[in-house]
């Protein structure tokens, strides 16, 4: 749905689908070697031959560069990945953070209080979201801007 009503281009529109299905994929057992979830899903995407760009998308999937630094793993990441910091780059993240855990439609602000309940206040998981909530609340404006515009052109 998102893909449909956001100005990307077809190309960026597969990529789109590909890393929403894909931006998670880290979390599997077999694949954790840090234990951090989008440079493990990252690392296997690029080793499987998906691709510099999906794998790019993959480690930087919704702020990922926040809990990256919590962790202790933001030069890592960084040397080994690339941010596109682009608008299809925010469609995914928009996507992520608009879908509950059960593929529920929520709100960003709904699906913050959501991941902070389930990871409770001592959690580095919420640490993270108290530091890139201002930065990704403008991104998720940006695109809805976007998709508005898309839906009814000027
Ligand atoms: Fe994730």
């Amino acid at each position: 749905m998102l893909a449909r009503v956001t100005a990307l281009g077809s190309d960026d529109r597969k990529i789109l689908v590909a890393a929403a299905w894909l931006h998670d994929i880290g979390y599997a057992p077999e694949l954790a070697e840090t234990g951090f979830h989008p440079l493990d899903g990252a690392r296997w995407l690029r080793t499987a031959g998906f691709g510099d760009r999906l794998a790019g998308l993959v480690a930087y999937h919704s702020c990922a560069v926040f809990e990256a630094e919590e962790r202790g793993l933001a030069a890592v990441l960084r040397s080994e990945f690339g941010d596109e910091e682009s608008d299809l780059r925010d469609a995914l993240w928009y996507a992520d953070l608009t879908t509950g855990p059960d593929g529920q439609p929520m709100t960003v602000r709904e699906r913050l209080a959501e991941i902070r309940g389930r990871y409770g206040p001592d959690s580095v998981v919420t640490r993270t979201w108290d530091r890139a909530e201002p930065h990704v609340l403008p991104v998720a404006a940006g695109v809805q801007g976007r998709m508005l515009q898309a839906r009814h052109p000027e």
